[in-house]
């Protein structure tokens, strides 16, 4: 047994997520991974271009926040957060708060994305419930992706493997995305739904759809169906999984629209990668729908982990990287250069398309779209035998490295990219 290779021994008893394993049985072991590299059993090494699903945007194993969490494990590892509290959740509270958008007052705790939205739609539901009102329809974006949890599920427009579960979905309406030149389309969708409808919510990723392909809208479009969320007293709840920290050249993706999200749902480079959590933030308004001498107009929601002591460290600790200099120049360096490769690659004949926001680039191939077919496979393995991990999703290849890559690096990612589109 113990002379067989990891991903042999995997074989026997783990089910990856997002896996069919009859089609795609094998797995890669990674032994280790440092700043942008990852190494496998073999020691082969493999440039990490998306951050681990944009979670090690400091880099893997980074220093400052392993050294302040092992720190912070010796005293004081775990504790429930309910009827309890603790310097990190309390730091972590106040340094956030400074950096999210101007609105946001209160913060709570979960562990995955996907629980940040199911968190999120609970208090946009339970706050009309509260309030006298029963409203019972969310609005989506087309093609958004919210996680894998049942109202997370219901939201996500891209469910294409939710078959089994649809008959259990929320009550959800979806309205195309802003692009530039269909806000009258948009508005008048709303208006039908508003008008059809008690709307409780409205749910979507600001700017960048990630699981669509790094699909990207409008800043403007996007806060006219803000502003008429808010006229209509429809709670905003603005899913930052993906975006938050630092990712679209500012803090939060909401900072681009001046109409502010009622809602904020956050994970993923919340704690650099380190440590698994989640945040729902809110307005001062939906915390006092809650807070009442009626105990059943509490938000009866709890993890166990809610938290946790070492991943509020970590994310204090990314928090203050974030906020340092060099990752803000970092920021900046990547955004230029991501820059300069689009404006040389767009003219490829394989290229039909490119867009960008901060350091998340995205590039489309001029052939037909197959989310998970054979050309994603061959491309994957392209890249992963040249050193290079990305992860193409369908006809679409991104980069969403971690702030730390280097110049080195970034150049060798790019020409990877463009030696594929040989193999295309
Ligand atoms: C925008 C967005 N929301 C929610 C999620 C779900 O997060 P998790 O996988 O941590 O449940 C993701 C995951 O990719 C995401 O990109």
């Amino acid at each position: 047994m113990t002379n067989m290779s990891l991903k042999e021994r995997d074989k026997k008893h783990l089910w990856h997520p997002l896996t069919q394993h009859k089609l795609h049985p094998e797995t890669i072991a990674i032994t280790k991974a440092k700043e942008c590299v990852l190494t496998d059993e073999d020691g082969n090494e493999y440039i990490d271009t998306i951050a681990s699903w944009y979670t090690c945007m400091y880099g893997h194993c980074n220093d400052y926040i392993t050294s302040r969490v092992s720190t912070q494990m010796q005293k004081l590892d775990q504790v429930v957060f309910s009827g309890f509290t603790h310097e990190p959740a309390v730091k972590l509270s106040e340094a956030l708060i400074k950096i999210l958008p101007e609105n946001q007052s209160k913060i709570f705790f979960s562990d995955n994305g996907s629980t940040s939205v199911e968190i999120g739609i609970k208090m946009a539901l339970q706050y009309h419930f509260n309030t006298g009102e029963k409203r019972n329809t969310l609005i989506a974006f087309e093609d958004g992706f919210h996680g894998d949890t049942f109202g997370a599920m219901s939201v996500s427009g891209l469910s294409i493997y939710n078959g089994p579960f649809e008959d259990f979905f929320l009550n959800v309406k979806r309205i195309p995305i802003p692009n530039g030149k269909n806000h009258h389309t948009v508005l008048k969708a709303l208006q039908e739904i508003v008008s059809n409808n008690k709307v409780a919510g409205f749910v979507y990723e600001p700017l960048v759809q990630g699981a669509a392909a790094m699909k990207m809208h409008n800043a403007e479009g996007l806060n006219k169906i803000l502003k008429f969320c808010k006229k209509h007293n429809i709670i905003t709840v603005a899913d930052e999984v993906m975006t938050g920290f630092g990712k679209t050249g500012k803090h939060f993706a909401s900072l681009y629209m001046e109409t502010k999200p009622d809602i904020i749902c956050l994970s993923k480079a919340l704690t650099g990668g380190l440590l698994p959590m989640a945040l729902t933030t809110c307005s001062q308004k939906i915390y006092d729908a809650f807070y009442s001498d009626d105990i059943s107009k509490g938000l009866f929601h709890g993890h166990t982990y809610s938290a946790n002591p070492l991943a509020c460290t970590a994310a204090l600790a990314s928090i203050e990287l974030l906020q340092s200099q060099d990752i803000q120049n970092n920021i900046k360096v990547i955004t230029a250069s991501h820059q300069v490769f689009g404006n040389h690659i767009k003219n490829h004949p394989k290229v039909k398309s490119t867009r960008q926001l901060g350091i998340i680039f995205a590039l489309d191939l001029d052939v037909k779209m197959e989310r998970y077919g054979n050309l994603r496979d061959k491309l994957f393995k392209f890249f992963m035998d040249n050193g290079v991990f990305l992860r193409p999703l369908g006809n679409t290849i991104y980069i969403q490295a971690p702030y730390v890559i280097t110049k080195k690096q970034l150049e060798k990612v790019y020409q990877v990219i463009e030696d594929a589109l040989e193999i295309v």
